[in-house]
């Protein structure tokens, strides 16, 4: 595949097959990610993998209880009740791994930084035969010091980018992209 194939095929991903991926890919998708730009060459990234099965039902059962007592507080949450009522329901959409970026403050540009490096991973994970989703439900309980506690993670540090990675199961539909709006373009 080229880039173009790349960028345009990459696709969220919410079902996954029963097998987990190698450390080798995983450590090489976290590499291709740390070739992304940053900020004063900060590179304000760190990483955490999780590939517990019962961490994750844990994090998604609390997320999606906390979530839910926040629905009457905010309207953004609405469209996911039902969602979130659903026993059956994971955030991480059943996954075998959970790639978790985690930003250091220090840069004021960490959130761009992490992002852009999550970029790279998806786009990596696609090209090698993976699907990943960026799941931003994950946030709520990632963010929380006792997470980054037991995840060994410094409590300064905040969670920016928690994907997902994994086989596919099915074909994921292509979300039409709006026109995008160009205000000017001065010559
Ligand atoms: C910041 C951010 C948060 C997201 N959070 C979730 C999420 O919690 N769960 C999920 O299934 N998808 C999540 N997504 C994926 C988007 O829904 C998806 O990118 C969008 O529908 C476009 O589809 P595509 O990625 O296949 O092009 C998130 C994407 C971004 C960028």
């Amino acid at each position: 595949m080229n880039l173009n194939e790349i960028i345009r095929g990459r696709r969220s991903v919410r079902a996954y097959e029963d097998r987990s991926v190698p450390e080798e890919v995983i450590k090489e998708l976290i590499d291709l990610g740390i070739q992304a730009p940053s900020a004063s060459r900060m590179q304000p990234w760190s990483f955490v993998v999780v590939e517990d099965k019962e961490l994750m039902r844990e994090w998604s059962d609390r997320t999606k209880e906390l979530l839910l007592s926040q629905m009457d507080d905010n309207a953004y949450l609405k469209p996911y009740q039902a969602m979130m009522e659903n026993k059956k329901f994971n955030i991480f959409h059943k996954a075998p791994c959970l790639l978790l970026i985690y930003g250091d403050p220090i840069s004021p540009a960490f959130v761009v930084d992490c992002s852009l490096a999550a970029q790279n991973i998806m786009l990596a994970a696609f090209d090698q035969g993976l699907g990943s989703c960026w799941i931003g439900f994950a946030v709520h309980i990632g963010d929380t010091p006792e997470m980054k506690h037991r995840l060994g993670v410094p409590d300064s540090y905040r969670l920016v980018a928690p994907l997902v990675l994994g086989y596919p199961r099915g074909q994921w539909p292509r979300i039409e992209r709006r026109e995008p709006i160009i205000f000017n373009w001065p010559k």
